[in-house]
């Protein structure tokens, strides 16, 4: 199976698509993590992403494209959850070529829809483990022990473009780039729109009945 994720800063996609992919087997492809792990290691890639991220703006789709097509075509055969890409019109029209020649298509597009009053509470309180990616919240989703990791132990830490300057500015930049990608996958019949304003076990219920839908 082949899904997509998209949503605002903060919709949940991360958490959901840890959920799926421990339900479904597929491979997790977030964009933002890999710009990240591009950006701890040093690479070329990752000291031109830097400034885009910090700010809230897109990395340029040609520096994008190709590092997803990279890893898409290392994917296993039962199929992948993309998490972050396409973010542009232009990265879905790539994206539909490459699979195009590959023979394969996108089986869902799960769009994860939260009212932009929630985004700036969401993400500023959201706090990581820089060891195994889980994603909690001081608020919503608490690690048994505050500021560790559930799993690792590690210390948890927040993102530095999460504070609320470049959380407004990410939220313009999902509005007026990254929300025509709903319509440019609408035609293909393959969109489901999700409330992802309830609760997190919540939203994987709706997400987990869809999937069980298509299968
Ligand atoms: P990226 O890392 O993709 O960030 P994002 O899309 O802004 O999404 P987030 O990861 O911030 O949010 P999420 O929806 O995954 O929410 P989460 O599950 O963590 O991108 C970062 C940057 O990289 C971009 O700004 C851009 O510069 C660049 N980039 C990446 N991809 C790109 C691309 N394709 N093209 C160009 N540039 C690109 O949840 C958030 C918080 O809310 C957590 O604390 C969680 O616990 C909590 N939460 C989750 N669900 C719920 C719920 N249902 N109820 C209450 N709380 C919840």
């Amino acid at each position: 199976m082949r899904l997509i994720l998209l949503g605002a800063p903060g919709a949940g996609k991360g958490t959901q698509c840890k959920r799926i992919v421990e339900k479904c087997g597929l491979l997790h492809l977030s964009s933002g993590d890999i710009l990240r792990q591009q950006r701890s290691d040093g690479t070329e890639l990752g000291k031109k992403a830097q400034d885009y991220m910090d700010s809230g703006r897109l990395v340029p789709d040609e520096l994008i494209v190709k590092m997803m097509a990279v890893a898409i075509a290392a994917a296993p055969e039962g199929g992948f959850v993309l998490d972050g890409f396409p973010r542009t019109v232009n990265q879905a029209v790539e994206l539909d070529k490459s699979l195009d020649s590959a023979g394969l298509k996108i089986d869902a597009v799960l769009n994860l829809i939260i009212d932009d009053n929630d985004v700036a509470s969401r993400m500023t309180g959201r706090r990581s483990c820089p060891e195994c990616g889980a994603v909690y919240h001081v608020a919503n989703l608490k690690p048994e022990v505050e500021g560790k990791c559930d799993k690792c132990k590690a210390d948890l830490v927040q993102r530095p473009d999460d504070t609320l300057e470049v959380v407004q500015k990410r939220l313009g930049t999902y509005h007026e780039q990254t929300e025509p990608v709903v319509g440019y996958y609408k035609d293909s019949g393959c969109v489901y729109n999700i409330d992802a304003g309830q609760c997190p076990d919540m939203v994987t219920e709706i997400i987990f009945d869809k999937l069980d839908s298509i299968d």
